[in-house]
């Protein structure tokens, strides 16, 4: 590898993410911490997590759980992992008391949501054990909302290409299809307009050029553990990591999940870095191909962020303007999320990319989850 990763935006954004302050008791801190990111989106959590907080400091069962995993690394989200591990118990029906307060079961938050969550976590605490061991998975589709303009962006450079995408941790791969979604920008619009997964104007403000179509030659992820989300059991995995009261973020899967059983597209099961390395070893004439991830980096450890961005940079760095190279990223940058592009080779005259000789720009600021987006590219 030619390359040093230099300090740039892109990778700030995961390290720009508050860390609980050592002083402090590590897993109150992050019960809080996680409050604090949830409790504007989901009030149902938020109720949920005070009540986590109280037994923490009690010493009850909430810490007894967690506690073991006081060292586990800070991106692996810990408490979203908690929450999820009982979220499924609601959805597979062991957890009817919980689920009359969870709206994704049918039920309506009430008065006593935080006491029945404790009892639940008590009784299934050999459940939330294991489940804490089952990592992260939120594959949302709104995200290819914030992701659209950066993919118009490079079907729209000349030549014009077919799209070759290529998603690092894609988990179901659900956003391999979001040419197969519609966006709605009045007077404009993109993808089929029977799709059942609809944003109706995801743009806080002017919405980036919307062409008729776009072609896209071949869509392949990767993922260390991905999921197949048109069986049973992937669904309710993936159904597990949306808050509870987010009904139109249930909606929005559950439509994209019908999307993924119609369009086919493959999810190897491999690390970021290596499966990179492994897809752009063969140059592709004839295709734009855009290496992309959403809120992946956390996930990954240094060297393996490194060992991907150099990857990345090396293949730009032989790119040619019959085989160009984007990369386009989705990344947490403090309370919102910025998405970037950068794309070789540099068309003469364009500024260059943080050091990495392509031609790069930040294009959209967005909510974690997607839409609002605003478009600045
Ligand atoms: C928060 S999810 C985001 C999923 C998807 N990108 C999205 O935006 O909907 C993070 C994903 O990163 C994946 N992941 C974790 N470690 C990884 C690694 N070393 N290489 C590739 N993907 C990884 C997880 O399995 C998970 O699917």
């Amino acid at each position: 590898m030619s390359e040093r990763p230099p300090r740039t935006r892109r990778w700030a954004g995961t390290a720009r993410r508050a860390r609980p302050a050592p002083s402090q008791d590590p897993i109150a801190a992050l019960v809080q911490l996680q409050r604090r990111h949830i409790e504007r989106s989901s009030p149902l959590y938020a109720a949920v997590l005070d009540a986590v907080l109280a037994d923490v400091a009690a010493g009850g069962v909430c810490r007894a759980l967690l506690e073991p995993h006081r060292g586990d690394p800070f991106g692996s989200a810990l408490i979203l992992r908690f929450l999820g591990a009982a979220h499924r118990l609601v959805l597979s029906g062991s957890a009817p008391d919980l689920a009359a307060h969870y709206p994704s079961a049918g039920g309506t938050p009430g008065a006593h949501l935080g006491t029945t969550f404790l009892a639940t976590v008590s009784r299934e605490a050999e459940a939330i054990a294991q489940g804490l061991h089952v990592p992260v998975q939120t594959n949302e589709p709104g995200r290819s909302a914030a992701l659209l303009g950066g993919y118009l962006a490079v079907a729209g450079r000349r030549p014009r290409l077919p799209l070759r995408v290529l998603e690092v941790g894609a988990s179901a791969g659900l956003n391999l299809r979001w040419d197969r979604f519609r966006y709605e920008a009045a007077p404009s619009a993109f993808g089929p307009a029977e799709s059942p997964v609809r944003f109706v104007e995801p743009f806080a403000g002017p919405p980036p050029h919307l062409p008729a179509s776009v072609e896209v030659e071949s869509r392949r992820g990767c993922d260390p553990n991905p999921i197949d989300a048109t069986t049973e059991q992937g669904e309710q995995l993936l159904r597990s990591f949306v808050w509870p009261d987010q009904t139109d973020r249930l909606l929005r899967l559950a439509a994209a999940i019908e999307v993924a059983r119609s369009v086919p597209a493959i999810v190897d099961r491999a690390n970021a870095a290596t499966w990179v390395a492994e897809q752009l070893e063969e140059r592709r004439p004839g295709v734009a191909t855009v290496v992309v991830h959403s809120v992946v980096l956390q996930y990954l450890d240094e060297p393996e962020r490194a060992r991907l961005r150099n990857t990345i940079v090396d293949a730009g760095h032989r790119a040619t303007a019959d085989a160009p190279l984007a990369w386009l990223t989705m990344e947490p940058a403090g309370d919102h999320a910025e998405v970037h592009l950068t794309v070789w080779p540099a068309r003469a005259g364009r500024r260059p990319g943080a050091g990495s000789g392509g031609e790069g720009r930040l294009l959209a600021t967005s909510a974690y989850h997607g839409p609002p987006v605003r478009w600045v590219g």
